[in-house]
């Protein structure tokens, strides 16, 4: 049971420092509630006490944060709906702590079984051009895309949405109800080539979420933070890019890459060029799993020609370039590398920052 409002030492502590600084760091400017909210759990004892109900992977405030608005989405935390609601963030640091208290085992439950998901479609910027340019290499006239770490499966319909670049170029489907923007650094144009046609679309994950799913659907919009200044445009993409997912859902495959990755293979037919893509997922793979990977690429080479793109932090990525930059240096490589009877060849096609809104395209 909660004890005293204290700020217990040790792991709490940590725990409380941590809170505190999502709250002055991360959410200040850009959430008054979660920075308020955040301030309030780090101060209350019962609440640290409650977090640590949760095992330690799953304690950070994106998470618990996301559970609690997952509750107040659900109906279950009407009181912290309402604060969220009224933007009051007095209002909301009590009802949260509440929440957190009286609900201790549904927070824990949902933060266990749950993981931040973060803004997705922003890769396609980067993905549709390496894309075109891997299926230009092999001269494929369709693709397979398989995506592996695919969360939602939102990469699968890169070809179905709409991006326009800074340079005033656009690629992808410009009637789209989904619409991208992405800022272009330097002066490399991106090619202009549209992609061939996609005939399988592929998600492997050992969590995917199912936008046709409406517990998986709310767990994405519960990933949104309640009151950032773009909040409604950002609900209303998230709204646009679940609607596109489900108006043809791909196939989920969940399970671990290394194990499905053959299955997925098969799926795509004999005549298209299945194109592997990874976007900040294999940071999530052991360096061993990585070239496990990589080996089953090469593996799946054997039959017909495989193409991997990837937008990976700097060095995460196995075989690709890393173009000289430091690794943790904040900004990701995007790489194409194909794989066929030959030896494969892997290059680093450019270089993006924030997860695809910036974009310097690098090849020729
Ligand atoms: C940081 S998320 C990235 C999700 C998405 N690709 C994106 O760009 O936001 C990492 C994803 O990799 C998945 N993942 C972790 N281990 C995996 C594995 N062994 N095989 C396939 N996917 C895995 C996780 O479930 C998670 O959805």
């Amino acid at each position: 049971m909660p004890g005293p409002t204290t700020v217990p030492a040790g792991r709490a502590r940590t725990l409380a420092q941590a809170y505190r600084h999502f709250g002055e760091v991360d959410a200040a400017g850009t959430s008054p509630l979660y920075e308020r909210v955040a301030m309030a759990l780090s101060e209350s004892g019962e609440a640290l006490r409650a977090i640590e109900a949760v095992p330690a992977r799953k304690r950070h405030p994106t998470v618990i944060l996301a559970a609690l608005h997952d509750l107040a989405l659900a109906g279950r935390a009407p009181a912290l709906a309402a604060a969220y609601a009224a933007a009051d963030g007095d209002a909301a640091a009590g009802a949260a702590i509440d929440t957190l208290l009286r609900m201790t085992d549904s927070v824990a439950a949902i933060a266990e079984r749950r993981q931040a998901r973060g803004d997705e479609t922003g890769r396609c910027a980067v993905l549709y051009p390496a894309i075109a340019e891997a299926a230009r290499r092999v001269g494929a006239d369709g693709v397979g895309l398989i995506d592996v770490g695919c969360s939602a499966g939102l990469n699968l319909n890169v070809d179905r949405v709409g991006i326009t670049y800074s340079s005033g170029q656009s690629l992808g489907d410009p009637s789209s109800a989904v619409q991208l923007s992405c800022s272009l650094v330097g002066d490399r144009p991106i090619p202009a080539r549209a992609m061939p046609e996609v005939v399988a679309r592929v998600g492997v994950d050992p969590d995917p979420v199912d936008v046709t799913d409406p517990d998986d659907a709310r767990w994405l919009r519960a990933c949104l933070w309640p009151d950032q200044p773009d909040q409604p445009e950002r609900l209303a993409r998230l709204e646009a890019e679940m609607a596109l997912a489900a108006a043809a859902p791909p196939l989920l495959l969940r399970g671990d890459a290394l194990e499905v990755l053959p299955g997925a293979f098969a799926r795509v037919p004999a005549d298209a060029l299945p194109v592997v893509t990874t976007t900040w997922a294999l940071s999530h793979f052991p360096l061993e799993s990585r070239l496990r990977f990589l080996r089953r690429l090469g593996e799946a080479a054997a039959g017909r020609a495989v193409a991997w793109v990837s937008a990976e932090g700097v060095g995460v990525a196995p075989a690709i370039p890393t173009l000289g930059d430091r690794r943790a240096s904040g900004h990701s490589i995007i790489g194409v590398a194909v794989f066929d009877r030959s030896a494969p060849r892997a290059e680093a096609v450019g270089r993006c920052w924030s997860k695809g809104r910036f974009l310097a395209w690098l090849a020729g």
